[in-house]
């Protein structure tokens, strides 16, 4: 039995996910939305992290709060994850990250990596990938597979917008991994794109199409 795929079904994500995936939506637009749902998202990715007591003195008591106590990474994949990273890492500025540069090759669509400086046991104890698109699967399985060999201890995918073949790839080769998204969408079209989706991620971000 796969690890669960939580959609967030926030009225709140699904109306800025609805400008996101407009035609019209220009770079400027679509970099603030892509922000905005990666924060709701990471209220859900980050729902299973431990929290410790500690106390804390009000102006007018001593009481006990909690604090997270796990060590948490945001693993942007290059490009198209990192304006996910930075929108999360504002709302927790402890995590580290670790950036993974994996491209989709045009032809074969398998991911090709290009950029990997993580050591072996990152201090880390749950690590977030974060791709805007699960679509072949190919660059989350990849970075996946990469964090495992590097011993990370937990990981989490979460993604905005996923097509089933990506889901289905991926709980197959990484099962124990949750998947968090905004949407759940139709199929890939015969260029690997997700349908109705929001075409592509990084040159809709950094405005390069
Ligand atoms: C996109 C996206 C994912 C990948 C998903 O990146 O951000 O990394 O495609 O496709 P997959 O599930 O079939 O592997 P892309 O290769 O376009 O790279 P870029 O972000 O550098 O443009
Ligand atoms: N990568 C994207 O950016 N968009 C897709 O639809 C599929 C892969």
């Amino acid at each position: 039995m796969p690890a669960p795929v939580a959609i967030a079904t926030h009225p709140l994500i699904q109306h800025q996910l609805a400008r996101l995936r407009a035609a019209e939506t220009r770079p400027p637009e679509f970099r603030a939305l892509v922000a905005a749902i990666a924060r709701g998202l990471f209220f859900e990715a980050t729902r299973e992290l431990r929290l410790e007591p500690l106390s804390v003195r009000t102006p007018l008591a001593e009481t006990t709060g909690q604090r997270i106590a796990e060590r948490l990474g945001l693993v942007p994949v290059l490009r198209a994850g990192l304006g996910m990273a930075e929108a999360m890492l504002e709302m927790m500025p402890e995590a580290v990250v670790w950036h993974l540069g994996l491209y989709r090759d045009h032809t074969t669509l398998k991911p090709v990596t290009y950029y990997n400086k993580l050591p072996p046991q990152p201090p880390m104890d749950v690590a977030l990938v974060l791709d805007p698109m699960l679509a072949t699967g190919g660059s989350a399985v990849a970075a996946i597979d990469i964090l495992k060999k590097a011993g990370t201890p937990r990981i989490i995918f979460v993604g905005l917008i996923a097509a089933p073949e990506g889901v289905a790839a991926l709980q197959a080769a990484h099962p124990e991994v949750p998947i968090v998204l905004a949407a759940l969408d139709s199929h890939l079209n015969d260029r690997g794109y997700i349908v109705p989706g929001l075409g592509d991620a990084g040159d809709r971000q950094f405005g390069t199409a």
